[in-house]
């Protein structure tokens, strides 16, 4: 049937729904009452004093509402944009040499492994449970340059719940991402293959850009007859309104300006940024350049596969660049809250699917208990916590380790 009521009401919560909308970093609906439909998208949200208007026009009855506690809220799951997941296995290297020597030093030997499946399975396993417990529902992963290993992450995230991008897989509901490593491995015949392909099939891409000066000035010597790090990916048509790049530390305005009218996004990697000594990128002024931004832990150039610790890190580079610079203008917390929601919805072209509670999107939240340990920070570490839903089901109970 057409009747959009026909598909039904799986689910209705009433009571506090936070998230970020385009006009506002966070929004709070006090008691709110949310319908969501058997396909787990969400049908209508409303006010908890309507429920008996609503019930009547969606056919639920009232007595089946789920009523969340006076210490609780949904929040939207959150989205990392960009995270390795063959590097989990070796978190916490990446502290003490520069980029370029450690990705010789722990990354090419480790994701060697990858040909072996029951390795790859052992890893990805852990990753994609990891992360939903720590409330990431969406994900955008590199894996390696094994098919069978790369398509196998994409079967592992789709048996538990996960949305997930993945680099070198296509399978089922999870998006394939056309995925060359970074400027510096690839030569402008390969980079012209892969923009063909994402071309021709519409699809995402995913990589790095301007992590390091190092590699900066090693783009420069491998292709002198570009303009820049950027004009190399976007006279390859790898720069897209589907295209993430990572990092992007040293772009220049005039880079900055080519991301903004291609529609590319960036995925801001600030503990991976500080662990390696990259760069501090300058969100705010990625954000006055009008060009998409969300947030990525990058596991394992950054040591933590939580979705709260690059928000904390967001906060603490912002608050860096502002101790160097007191005129800076400082994130607040609300936009980086937008930045971990919507924002990363935005940035790999996901927004019409998730990112906030809007009618027609997939219920993809998380479940706070604000008093579940004595308190959020409690909560945090130790705490029954946050539950996740994607697409109205529930999938694993949320505990973020540090
Ligand atoms: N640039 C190219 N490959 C990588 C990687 O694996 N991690 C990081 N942080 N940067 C890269
Ligand atoms: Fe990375």
């Amino acid at each position: 049937s057409s009747n959009e009521s026909a598909a039904g009401i799986a689910h209705v919560y009433r009571g506090t729904f936070v998230h970020a909308t385009y006009h506002t970093a966070v929004e709070i609906l006090e008691d709110g009452l949310l319908g969501v439909d058997t396909e787990g998208k969400i049908a209508f949200i409303g006010s908890g004093k309507e429920v008996d208007r609503l019930s009547q026009k969606w056919g639920f009855e009232a007595f089946a509402v789920t009523q969340l506690g006076q210490h609780e809220f949904f929040m939207p799951g959150m989205v990392d944009t960009h995270i390795h997941a063959s590097q989990y296995s070796y978190a916490g290297t990446a502290l003490d040499m520069p980029l370029l020597q450690w990705l010789n030093m722990y990354t090419f030997p480790v994701e060697a492994c990858y040909k072996d499946l029951e390795f790859a399975r052992n890893v990805y396993t852990h990753i994609v449970k990891r992360t939903l417990r720590n409330g990431t529902t969406t994900a955008c992963y590199f894996a390696t340059i094994h098919t069978d290993a790369s398509l196998l992450l994409g079967q592992i995230a789709n048996d538990f719940g996960q949305r997930a991008l993945v680099g070198k897989v296509s399978k089922k509901e999870t998006l394939p991402v056309v995925t060359p490593r970074f400027a510096p491995s690839c030569s402008a015949t390969l980079l012209g293959h892969l923009g063909e392909i994402a071309q021709n099939n519409d699809l995402h891409i995913q990589s790095h850009i301007s992590e390091t000066k190092e590699e900066v000035n090693l783009v420069k010597e491998l292709f002198p007859d570009y303009d820049s790090y950027t004009d190399v990916y976007h006279r390859h048509n790898l720069l897209t309104d589907k295209t993430v790049m990572a990092h992007g530390c040293h772009l220049t305005d005039g880079e900055l300006k080519l991301f903004r009218e291609t529609g590319a996004s960036i995925a801001h990697c600030p503990n991976s940024n500080i662990s390696l000594c990259s760069g501090m990128l300058d969100v705010r002024r990625v954000l006055n350049h009008k060009v998409k931004l969300g947030l990525g832990t990058d596991v394992a150039g950054g040591y933590s596969p939580s979705m709260l610790d690059a928000v904390r890190r967001t906060l603490d580079t912002s608050k860096a660049l502002t101790i160097q610079d007191t005129q800076y203008h400082t994130l607040t917390f609300e936009e980086v809250f937008r930045l971990a929601t919507l924002g990363g919805s935005q940035a790999l072209s996901l927004d019409e699917n998730t990112g906030n509670f809007e009618v027609g999107k997939d219920f993809d939240a998380l479940r706070v208990n604000t008093d579940a340990a004595g308190g959020p920070i409690d909560l945090i570490n130790h705490g029954e916590g946050p539950k996740v839903y994607v697409a109205g089901k529930r999938v694993v109970p949320f505990v973020e380790r540090p």
